[in-house]
Protein backbone atom coordinates (compact mmCIF):
# COMPACT_ATOMS: atom_id res chain seq x y z
CA UNK A 1 0.00 0.00 0.00
CA UNK A 2 1.40 3.20 -1.12
CA UNK A 3 1.55 5.98 1.73
CA UNK A 4 -0.79 8.23 2.03
CA UNK A 5 0.36 11.94 0.74
CA UNK A 6 -2.01 14.63 2.47
CA UNK A 7 0.10 17.53 0.60
CA UNK A 8 -0.74 16.10 -3.11
CA UNK A 9 -4.52 15.19 -1.91
CA UNK A 10 -4.63 19.16 -1.05
CA UNK A 11 -2.95 20.41 -4.56
CA UNK A 12 -6.61 19.04 -5.82
CA UNK A 13 -8.37 22.08 -3.75
CA UNK A 14 -7.27 26.23 -5.51
CA UNK A 15 -7.98 27.34 -2.28
CA UNK A 16 -5.70 25.15 -0.25
CA UNK A 17 -2.69 25.30 -2.76
CA UNK A 18 -3.17 28.91 -2.68
CA UNK A 19 -2.57 29.61 1.15
CA UNK A 20 -0.16 26.96 2.31
CA UNK A 21 -0.50 28.18 5.91
CA UNK A 22 -4.20 27.52 6.58
CA UNK A 23 -4.98 24.81 8.62
CA UNK A 24 -8.78 24.07 7.63
CA UNK A 25 -10.46 21.61 10.35
CA UNK A 26 -13.90 22.73 9.30
CA UNK A 27 -15.07 19.99 6.93
CA UNK A 28 -17.91 18.92 8.59
CA UNK A 29 -19.15 22.39 8.00
CA UNK A 30 -18.34 22.44 4.72
CA UNK A 31 -15.42 20.85 2.77
CA UNK A 32 -13.21 22.90 0.01
CA UNK A 33 -13.86 22.08 -3.33
CA UNK A 34 -11.55 20.42 -5.86
CA UNK A 35 -10.67 22.29 -8.80
CA UNK A 36 -11.74 19.66 -11.41
CA UNK A 37 -15.35 20.75 -9.60
CA UNK A 38 -14.26 24.66 -10.13
CA UNK A 39 -13.65 23.98 -13.94
CA UNK A 40 -16.44 21.56 -14.19
CA UNK A 41 -18.90 25.03 -13.43
CA UNK A 42 -16.90 27.58 -15.39
CA UNK A 43 -17.02 25.19 -18.65
CA UNK A 44 -20.46 24.53 -18.23
CA UNK A 45 -21.59 28.33 -17.86
CA UNK A 46 -19.25 28.94 -20.49
CA UNK A 47 -19.07 26.56 -23.04
CA UNK A 48 -22.37 24.51 -22.59
CA UNK A 49 -25.15 26.86 -20.87
CA UNK A 50 -29.03 25.38 -21.43
CA UNK A 51 -31.85 24.37 -19.88
CA UNK A 52 -32.10 20.40 -19.32
CA UNK A 53 -35.01 18.53 -20.55
CA UNK A 54 -36.39 21.19 -22.35
CA UNK A 55 -35.06 22.64 -25.59
CA UNK A 56 -34.42 20.44 -28.88
CA UNK A 57 -31.50 22.32 -30.45
CA UNK A 58 -27.77 20.64 -29.87
CA UNK A 59 -26.70 22.64 -26.62
CA UNK A 60 -30.09 22.03 -24.42
CA UNK A 61 -29.51 18.18 -25.61
CA UNK A 62 -26.00 18.43 -24.40
CA UNK A 63 -27.03 19.91 -20.80
CA UNK A 64 -29.71 17.09 -20.18
CA UNK A 65 -27.34 14.55 -21.20
CA UNK A 66 -24.47 16.18 -19.11
CA UNK A 67 -27.01 16.21 -16.24
CA UNK A 68 -28.52 12.80 -16.57
CA UNK A 69 -24.64 11.85 -16.85
CA UNK A 70 -23.94 13.23 -13.14
CA UNK A 71 -27.37 11.14 -11.84
CA UNK A 72 -25.90 7.66 -13.39
CA UNK A 73 -22.36 8.91 -11.61
CA UNK A 74 -24.35 9.43 -8.30
CA UNK A 75 -26.39 6.28 -8.36
CA UNK A 76 -23.28 4.17 -9.26
CA UNK A 77 -21.46 6.40 -6.07
CA UNK A 78 -24.19 5.10 -3.63
CA UNK A 79 -24.67 1.61 -5.42
CA UNK A 80 -28.50 2.57 -6.59
CA UNK A 81 -29.92 0.01 -8.67
CA UNK A 82 -31.37 2.61 -11.15
CA UNK A 83 -30.70 6.80 -11.75
CA UNK A 84 -34.28 7.56 -11.51
CA UNK A 85 -33.79 7.15 -7.78
CA UNK A 86 -31.73 10.25 -7.41
CA UNK A 87 -33.32 13.19 -6.77
CA UNK A 88 -31.23 16.58 -7.06
CA UNK A 89 -31.90 18.63 -4.05
CA UNK A 90 -30.49 21.51 -2.55
CA UNK A 91 -28.36 19.24 -0.11
CA UNK A 92 -29.31 17.44 2.72
CA UNK A 93 -31.97 20.15 4.55
CA UNK A 94 -33.87 19.60 1.54
CA UNK A 95 -33.91 16.04 0.95
CA UNK A 96 -35.04 14.95 4.69
CA UNK A 97 -37.86 18.09 4.56
CA UNK A 98 -38.81 15.94 1.30
CA UNK A 99 -39.68 12.68 2.52
CA UNK A 100 -40.37 13.92 6.25
CA UNK A 101 -43.14 16.13 4.06
CA UNK A 102 -44.28 13.77 0.90
CA UNK A 103 -43.99 10.49 2.46
CA UNK A 104 -45.34 11.26 6.47
CA UNK A 105 -48.70 12.81 4.89
CA UNK A 106 -49.71 9.24 3.35
CA UNK A 107 -47.68 6.97 5.77
CA UNK A 108 -48.16 8.32 9.22
CA UNK A 109 -50.86 8.71 11.53
CA UNK A 110 -52.17 9.39 14.60
CA UNK A 111 -51.14 6.67 17.34
CA UNK A 112 -47.75 6.12 15.36
CA UNK A 113 -44.13 6.83 16.20
CA UNK A 114 -41.50 8.95 14.39
CA UNK A 115 -38.21 7.68 16.03
CA UNK A 116 -34.86 10.01 15.69
CA UNK A 117 -31.59 9.97 17.87
CA UNK A 118 -30.18 12.46 20.31
CA UNK A 119 -27.36 12.60 18.04
CA UNK A 120 -29.14 14.13 15.25
CA UNK A 121 -28.72 17.82 13.42
CA UNK A 122 -30.96 19.84 13.49
CA UNK A 123 -31.74 19.21 10.01
CA UNK A 124 -32.81 15.68 10.65
CA UNK A 125 -34.62 16.33 13.76
CA UNK A 126 -36.95 19.63 13.34
CA UNK A 127 -38.78 18.09 9.92
CA UNK A 128 -39.43 14.70 11.96
CA UNK A 129 -40.73 16.94 15.27
CA UNK A 130 -43.18 18.67 12.66
CA UNK A 131 -44.32 15.96 10.85
CA UNK A 132 -45.25 13.75 13.76
CA UNK A 133 -46.86 16.96 15.09
CA UNK A 134 -49.07 17.56 12.15
CA UNK A 135 -49.75 13.56 11.91
CA UNK A 136 -51.05 13.24 15.44
CA UNK A 137 -47.91 10.58 15.94
CA UNK A 138 -45.44 10.19 18.81
CA UNK A 139 -41.96 11.80 18.24
CA UNK A 140 -39.27 10.20 19.81
CA UNK A 141 -35.80 10.61 20.26
CA UNK A 142 -33.07 7.21 20.53
CA UNK A 143 -30.60 8.09 23.72
CA UNK A 144 -26.91 7.65 23.78
CA UNK A 145 -24.44 5.91 25.92
CA UNK A 146 -22.22 7.48 28.16
CA UNK A 147 -19.34 6.82 24.84
CA UNK A 148 -21.36 8.69 22.60
CA UNK A 149 -22.67 6.02 20.85
CA UNK A 150 -26.45 4.68 19.94
CA UNK A 151 -28.29 3.54 23.08
CA UNK A 152 -28.91 -0.05 21.57
CA UNK A 153 -31.57 -0.71 24.41
CA UNK A 154 -33.41 2.21 24.41
CA UNK A 155 -33.49 1.89 20.27
CA UNK A 156 -35.18 -1.90 20.99
CA UNK A 157 -37.58 -0.51 23.69
CA UNK A 158 -38.82 2.54 21.48
CA UNK A 159 -38.90 -0.07 18.41
CA UNK A 160 -40.51 -2.89 20.46
CA UNK A 161 -44.69 -2.81 19.93
CA UNK A 162 -44.68 -1.58 16.01
CA UNK A 163 -45.87 1.70 15.80
CA UNK A 164 -42.49 2.64 15.13
CA UNK A 165 -43.55 4.00 11.14
CA UNK A 166 -39.42 5.55 10.24
CA UNK A 167 -36.13 6.03 12.32
CA UNK A 168 -33.86 8.69 10.80
CA UNK A 169 -30.85 8.65 12.09
CA UNK A 170 -27.38 9.59 11.18
CA UNK A 171 -24.70 7.51 9.48
CA UNK A 172 -21.80 9.69 11.32
CA UNK A 173 -22.49 12.13 13.86
CA UNK A 174 -21.54 16.03 12.76
CA UNK A 175 -20.45 16.42 16.76
CA UNK A 176 -19.21 13.44 17.85
CA UNK A 177 -17.78 11.80 14.84
CA UNK A 178 -19.70 8.09 16.18
CA UNK A 179 -20.36 6.34 12.63
CA UNK A 180 -23.12 4.32 13.81
CA UNK A 181 -23.73 0.50 12.39
CA UNK A 182 -26.57 1.37 9.95
CA UNK A 183 -26.88 -1.89 8.61
CA UNK A 184 -27.31 -3.80 11.62
CA UNK A 185 -29.58 -0.88 12.91
CA UNK A 186 -31.69 -1.36 9.77
CA UNK A 187 -32.21 -4.76 10.20
CA UNK A 188 -33.43 -4.24 13.75
CA UNK A 189 -35.88 -1.39 12.30
CA UNK A 190 -37.21 -3.18 9.34
CA UNK A 191 -37.75 -6.47 12.29
CA UNK A 192 -40.33 -3.75 13.93
CA UNK A 193 -41.93 -2.71 10.89
CA UNK A 194 -40.08 0.59 10.78
CA UNK A 195 -38.57 2.16 7.09
CA UNK A 196 -35.12 3.88 7.86
CA UNK A 197 -33.65 7.34 6.41
CA UNK A 198 -29.75 8.05 6.71
CA UNK A 199 -28.80 11.15 7.30
CA UNK A 200 -25.60 10.39 5.41
CA UNK A 201 -23.98 14.33 5.18
CA UNK A 202 -20.83 13.58 7.20
CA UNK A 203 -20.46 10.47 5.49
CA UNK A 204 -20.79 11.43 1.90
CA UNK A 205 -16.68 12.46 1.74
CA UNK A 206 -15.58 9.28 3.00
CA UNK A 207 -16.09 6.75 -0.36
CA UNK A 208 -18.47 5.11 -1.95
CA UNK A 209 -21.87 4.33 -0.35
CA UNK A 210 -23.75 0.93 -0.92
CA UNK A 211 -27.06 1.59 0.17
CA UNK A 212 -28.12 -1.98 -1.25
CA UNK A 213 -26.15 -3.28 1.19
CA UNK A 214 -26.96 -1.00 4.59
CA UNK A 215 -30.48 -2.00 3.41
CA UNK A 216 -31.92 1.39 4.16
CA UNK A 217 -35.13 3.20 2.51
CA UNK A 218 -33.85 6.79 1.92
CA UNK A 219 -30.44 8.63 2.23
CA UNK A 220 -29.40 12.01 1.82
CA UNK A 221 -26.37 14.08 1.51
CA UNK A 222 -25.06 17.37 0.38
CA UNK A 223 -22.47 18.09 -2.82
CA UNK A 224 -20.87 20.80 -0.25
CA UNK A 225 -19.62 18.52 1.95
CA UNK A 226 -18.00 16.19 -0.48
CA UNK A 227 -15.78 18.67 -2.10
CA UNK A 228 -18.25 19.59 -4.98
CA UNK A 229 -20.32 23.10 -4.75
CA UNK A 230 -23.42 24.31 -2.44
CA UNK A 231 -26.62 24.24 -3.63
CA UNK A 232 -26.42 20.34 -4.57
CA UNK A 233 -27.83 17.54 -2.87
CA UNK A 234 -29.17 14.19 -3.55
CA UNK A 235 -32.11 11.93 -1.92
CA UNK A 236 -31.97 8.28 -2.86
CA UNK A 237 -35.07 6.51 -2.09
CA UNK A 238 -36.15 3.04 -3.01
CA UNK A 239 -38.18 3.04 -6.44
CA UNK A 240 -41.58 1.78 -4.58
CA UNK A 241 -41.49 4.44 -1.78
CA UNK A 242 -40.78 7.54 -4.02
CA UNK A 243 -43.49 6.38 -6.66
CA UNK A 244 -46.62 6.73 -4.22
CA UNK A 245 -45.39 10.05 -2.68
CA UNK A 246 -46.95 13.00 -4.00
CA UNK A 247 -44.48 15.93 -5.05
CA UNK A 248 -42.75 18.36 -3.33
CA UNK A 249 -42.94 21.17 -5.11
CA UNK A 250 -45.23 21.92 -8.00
CA UNK A 251 -44.09 23.90 -11.36
CA UNK A 252 -42.51 23.05 -14.58
CA UNK A 253 -40.38 20.06 -15.29
CA UNK A 254 -42.19 17.63 -12.85
CA UNK A 255 -45.97 18.27 -14.99
CA UNK A 256 -46.73 15.94 -18.09
CA UNK A 257 -49.94 17.47 -18.31
CA UNK A 258 -51.81 20.10 -16.80
CA UNK A 259 -55.83 21.42 -17.07
CA UNK A 260 -57.57 23.67 -15.10
CA UNK A 261 -58.92 20.62 -12.94
CA UNK A 262 -55.99 19.12 -12.98
CA UNK A 263 -52.61 17.91 -13.36
CA UNK A 264 -50.88 14.69 -13.95
CA UNK A 265 -46.76 14.36 -12.85
CA UNK A 266 -43.84 12.97 -15.13
CA UNK A 267 -42.03 9.67 -13.58
CA UNK A 268 -39.52 9.75 -11.29
CA UNK A 269 -37.16 11.52 -11.18
CA UNK A 270 -38.38 14.29 -12.39
CA UNK A 271 -41.58 14.57 -10.16
CA UNK A 272 -39.26 15.27 -7.36
CA UNK A 273 -37.47 18.40 -9.47
CA UNK A 274 -39.92 21.38 -10.42
CA UNK A 275 -38.34 24.38 -11.64
CA UNK A 276 -34.84 24.40 -13.26
CA UNK A 277 -31.87 22.26 -11.12
CA UNK A 278 -29.04 23.62 -10.24
CA UNK A 279 -27.43 22.27 -13.51
CA UNK A 280 -24.17 23.24 -13.02
CA UNK A 281 -23.91 22.06 -9.42
CA UNK A 282 -24.77 18.28 -10.21
CA UNK A 283 -21.91 18.61 -13.35
CA UNK A 284 -19.71 19.16 -10.24
CA UNK A 285 -21.33 16.71 -8.20
CA UNK A 286 -20.16 14.29 -11.30
CA UNK A 287 -16.43 15.82 -11.32
CA UNK A 288 -16.62 14.86 -6.92
CA UNK A 289 -18.03 11.82 -7.35
CA UNK A 290 -15.44 10.62 -9.84
CA UNK A 291 -12.67 11.76 -7.87
CA UNK A 292 -14.22 9.54 -4.94
CA UNK A 293 -14.31 6.68 -6.98
CA UNK A 294 -11.08 6.84 -7.76
CA UNK A 295 -9.33 7.32 -4.30
CA UNK A 296 -6.72 5.84 -2.32
CA UNK A 297 -9.32 4.76 0.69
CA UNK A 298 -7.46 1.83 2.09
CA UNK A 299 -3.71 4.30 2.45
CA UNK A 300 -6.46 7.32 3.45
CA UNK A 301 -8.01 4.95 6.53
CA UNK A 302 -4.43 4.20 7.75
CA UNK A 303 -3.97 7.96 7.17
CA UNK A 304 -7.04 8.77 9.75
CA UNK A 305 -6.33 6.40 12.01
CA UNK A 306 -2.85 7.64 12.63
CA UNK A 307 -4.43 11.12 12.87
CA UNK A 308 -7.02 9.14 15.80
CA UNK A 309 -4.35 7.63 17.48
CA UNK A 310 -2.36 11.03 18.29
CA UNK A 311 -5.08 13.20 18.72
CA UNK A 312 -7.58 11.47 21.12
CA UNK A 313 -4.85 10.95 23.52
CA UNK A 314 -3.37 14.59 23.36
CA UNK A 315 -6.89 16.27 23.99
CA UNK A 316 -7.72 13.87 26.56
CA UNK A 317 -4.38 14.86 28.70
CA UNK A 318 -5.65 18.68 27.82
CA UNK A 319 -6.45 19.45 32.36
CA UNK A 320 -10.18 20.79 32.25
CA UNK A 321 -10.97 19.53 28.70
CA UNK A 322 -13.75 16.84 28.07
CA UNK A 323 -13.68 15.58 24.09
CA UNK A 324 -16.95 14.67 23.26
CA UNK A 325 -18.02 10.99 22.93
CA UNK A 326 -15.37 7.49 22.65
CA UNK A 327 -16.99 5.78 19.94
CA UNK A 328 -15.64 2.43 18.50
CA UNK A 329 -15.51 4.21 15.17
CA UNK A 330 -14.92 7.83 14.79
CA UNK A 331 -14.75 9.90 11.89
CA UNK A 332 -12.31 12.49 11.74
CA UNK A 333 -14.44 14.58 13.67
CA UNK A 334 -13.16 16.14 17.50
CA UNK A 335 -15.48 18.13 19.68
CA UNK A 336 -14.07 19.17 23.20
CA UNK A 337 -15.22 21.74 25.88
CA UNK A 338 -13.19 23.26 28.33
CA UNK A 339 -14.69 23.49 31.98
CA UNK A 340 -13.85 27.73 31.91
CA UNK A 341 -13.30 29.01 28.66
CA UNK A 342 -15.86 29.60 26.17
CA UNK A 343 -15.34 27.36 22.74
CA UNK A 344 -15.89 31.03 20.93
CA UNK A 345 -13.18 32.49 22.57
CA UNK A 346 -10.67 29.54 22.14
CA UNK A 347 -12.06 29.05 17.94
CA UNK A 348 -11.33 33.48 17.93
CA UNK A 349 -7.58 32.62 19.80
CA UNK A 350 -6.95 29.69 16.95
CA UNK A 351 -8.15 31.70 14.06
CA UNK A 352 -5.51 34.05 14.61
CA UNK A 353 -2.90 31.57 14.30
CA UNK A 354 -4.78 30.45 10.92
CA UNK A 355 -6.59 27.46 12.57
CA UNK A 356 -10.01 27.10 11.19
CA UNK A 357 -12.25 25.20 13.86
CA UNK A 358 -16.07 25.77 14.33
CA UNK A 359 -17.49 27.00 17.99
CA UNK A 360 -21.18 26.33 18.90
CA UNK A 361 -23.75 23.38 18.85
CA UNK A 362 -23.27 22.62 15.52
CA UNK A 363 -27.01 22.78 15.13
CA UNK A 364 -27.23 19.97 17.28
CA UNK A 365 -28.78 21.67 20.55
CA UNK A 366 -30.42 18.15 21.70
CA UNK A 367 -27.26 16.63 21.98
CA UNK A 368 -24.94 19.16 23.66
CA UNK A 369 -28.26 19.45 26.30
CA UNK A 370 -27.80 15.97 26.47
CA UNK A 371 -24.00 16.53 27.20
CA UNK A 372 -24.81 19.24 29.87
CA UNK A 373 -23.03 21.79 28.14
CA UNK A 374 -23.46 24.42 25.81
CA UNK A 375 -21.02 24.77 23.26
CA UNK A 376 -18.37 22.60 22.25
CA UNK A 377 -15.06 23.61 19.92
CA UNK A 378 -15.20 21.44 17.02
CA UNK A 379 -12.28 20.19 14.91
CA UNK A 380 -12.88 18.41 11.87
CA UNK A 381 -10.65 16.29 9.91
CA UNK A 382 -10.59 15.62 5.47
CA UNK A 383 -9.05 14.04 3.25
CA UNK A 384 -6.32 17.09 2.95
CA UNK A 385 -5.33 17.22 6.31
CA UNK A 386 -2.14 15.97 7.77
CA UNK A 387 -0.71 14.24 11.20
CA UNK A 388 1.34 17.99 11.29
CA UNK A 389 -1.73 19.64 11.23
CA UNK A 390 -3.44 17.90 13.87
CA UNK A 391 0.09 18.28 15.77
CA UNK A 392 0.02 21.97 15.25
CA UNK A 393 -4.12 22.21 16.55
CA UNK A 394 -3.42 20.77 19.69
CA UNK A 395 0.04 23.02 20.62
CA UNK A 396 -2.35 25.74 19.02
CA UNK A 397 -5.39 24.77 21.45
CA UNK A 398 -3.16 24.35 24.35
CA UNK A 399 -1.58 28.15 23.50
CA UNK A 400 -4.94 29.94 23.90
CA UNK A 401 -6.14 27.48 27.05
CA UNK A 402 -3.01 29.01 28.40
CA UNK A 403 -3.97 32.35 27.62
CA UNK A 404 -7.32 32.63 28.24
CA UNK A 405 -8.01 30.50 31.28
C1 LIG B 1 -25.04 15.41 10.03
C2 LIG B 1 -25.60 16.56 9.24
N1 LIG B 1 -26.84 16.49 8.76
C3 LIG B 1 -27.38 17.48 8.03
C4 LIG B 1 -26.69 18.61 7.74
C5 LIG B 1 -27.32 19.68 6.91
O1 LIG B 1 -26.68 19.74 5.68
P1 LIG B 1 -26.98 20.93 4.65
O2 LIG B 1 -26.78 22.21 5.42
O3 LIG B 1 -25.98 20.75 3.56
O4 LIG B 1 -28.37 20.76 4.19
C6 LIG B 1 -25.40 18.76 8.24
C7 LIG B 1 -24.65 20.01 8.01
O5 LIG B 1 -23.86 20.45 8.80
C8 LIG B 1 -24.83 17.70 8.99
O6 LIG B 1 -23.58 17.77 9.46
Amino acid sequence: MEPYDSAAIAAHFPLLAARPGLIYLDSAATTQRLGTVLARLERFYREENSNVHRGTYALAATATEAYESARRAVAGYVRASRPEEIVFVRGTTEAINLVARCWSSRSVGAGDRILVTAMEHHSNFLPWQRAAAERGAQFCVCGLTAEGELDREDLRRLLAGGRTKLLALAHVSNVLGTVNPIKEIVAEAHGAGALVLVDGARRADSGPIDVADLGCDFYAFSGHKMFAGTGIGVLWGRKELLEEMDPYQLGGGMVETVTEESHACRPLPEKFEAGTPHIAGALGLHCAVEFLENFPWDSYAAHRHAIGSYLEPALREIPDLQLLGNPRERAGVYAVAHGRVHGHDLATALATKNVCVRAGHHCAQPLHRSLAIPASLRASFSIYNSLDQAKKFVETLRWAIRVLA
